[in-house]
């Protein structure tokens, strides 16, 4: 039997779309197939980038106005890390890396929703990572005002970028929404206001064509 090849799949979406829950379920479901997974995210998914991570999201006074560029290249930062110490590493031994969270977070957020240009977040992100691109991500997409209600229904304390005004939420959302129709290839887009039972199977279906 020949060796089972490395899968990167990537969940994208603004913030309280859904994505830990499918890509829980994702998981779940390589591993009922005997294939190990690597279920991680980003900002956060090593030692460095939990301390990177700390500083972007609750940061608090002490570290006063982030610049634009100071911030993209701490998601940049984060993200080589993460990459060769976690995902190529898993990637080369046949696993399946489901990821909350990657490039296309930096290009909608840094670069849709900010002052910089999603070319010069392109840049520097894929440099970060030597050019490594999900075989698949899946967005899901959540009209703005949706998604506010439920950050708000799950309550807790709101992080730096949660408490963003709406007119960012809607720039992301439509960053995200172009970066998706640029690449219909390596895109799944999915209405996230769907049940979650029907996601996954979408998400699944998907899967299913690519190997
Ligand atoms: P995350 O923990 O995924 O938040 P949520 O569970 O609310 O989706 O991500 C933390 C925040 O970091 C989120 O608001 C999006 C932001 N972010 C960027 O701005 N750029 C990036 O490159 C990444 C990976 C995340």
């Amino acid at each position: 039997m020949s060796e089972p090849r490395g899968l990167f799949v990537t969940l994208e979406g603004g913030d309280g779309a859904g994505k830990s829950t499918q890509a829980e379920l994702l998981a779940e479901w390589f591993t009922a197939r005997g294939r190990e997974v690597v279920r991680t995210r980003e900002p956060g998914g090593t030692p460095l980038g939990a301390e990177i991570r700390r500083l972007l999201l609750h940061g608090g006074d002490e570290i006063g106005a982030v610049d634009p560029r100071a911030e993209a290249l701490l998601y940049a930062a984060d993200r080589a890390q993460h990459i060769a110490t976690v995902v190529q590493p898993a990637l080369d031994r046949g696993a399946v890396v489901v990821q909350d969270r990657y490039i296309d977070s930096s290009l909608a957020y840094q670069g849709a929703g900010r002052v910089l240009t999603v070319d010069e977040v392109r840049g520097i992100s894929e440099w970060a990572v030597r050019g490594l691109w999900p075989h698949l991500t899946v967005l899901l997409d959540l009209p703005t005002a949706v998604a506010a209600e439920r950050r708000r229904a799950r309550g807790g304390v709101s992080d730096r970028l949660e408490a963003e005004a709406e007119a960012f939420h809607a720039a992301v959302r439509a960053g995200f929404l172009a970066l998706a129709e640029a690449e219909p290839q390596r895109f799944l887009v999915l209405d996230a206001a769907a049940p979650v039972t029907t996601l996954h199977e979408r998400i699944v279906e998907r899967i299913s064509s690519l190997s």
